[in-house]
């Protein structure tokens, strides 16, 4: 059986694969997340409208093993993007995954990519 950090991993810009066509721009919400699923991942995917940034993580939530992540509320801490989790708040960068208030591991981020109307998310499998 495949454990959750096998399942997760984060993925760099050159190591893609695979371009995931998660769905159209316009399906999701703007200035916070959505839950895409790819094979048995469940990734969470946000848009940051004041940047026009994407960005995308698990949306497992490694403090208690929840699948909430894409229902977090989004931010920024110096610069860096963030996502803090709904259910007791433990914020991760969105950019490397580090947990920004705690000791929690980090989160897996994959690349996200925008061509024409479609929001891509890159894997490496
Ligand atoms: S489950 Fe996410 S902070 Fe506790």
């Amino acid at each position: 059986m495949t454990t959750t950090t096998e399942l997760y991993k984060t993925v760099d810009l050159a190591e893609v694969s695979t371009w995931y066509k998660a769905g159209k721009t316009t399906q999701f919400p703007v200035g916070a997340g959505a839950t895409i699923k790819y094979e048995d991942k469940q990734i969470a995917v946000f848009y940051f409208p004041r940047q026009e940034k994407w960005y995308a993580c698990q949306n497992l939530c490694p403090h208690k093993l929840e699948n909430v992540l894409g229902r977090g509320l989004i931010g920024e801490q110096d610069g860096v993007p963030k996502v803090a989790c709904p259910l007791h708040k433990k914020t991760f960068s969105l950019t490397t995954g580090e947990n920004l208030n705690g000791d929690c591991p980090a989160v897996a981020v994959y690349p996200v990519k925008i061509e024409g109307d479609y929001v891509y998310v890159g894997f490496a499998d």
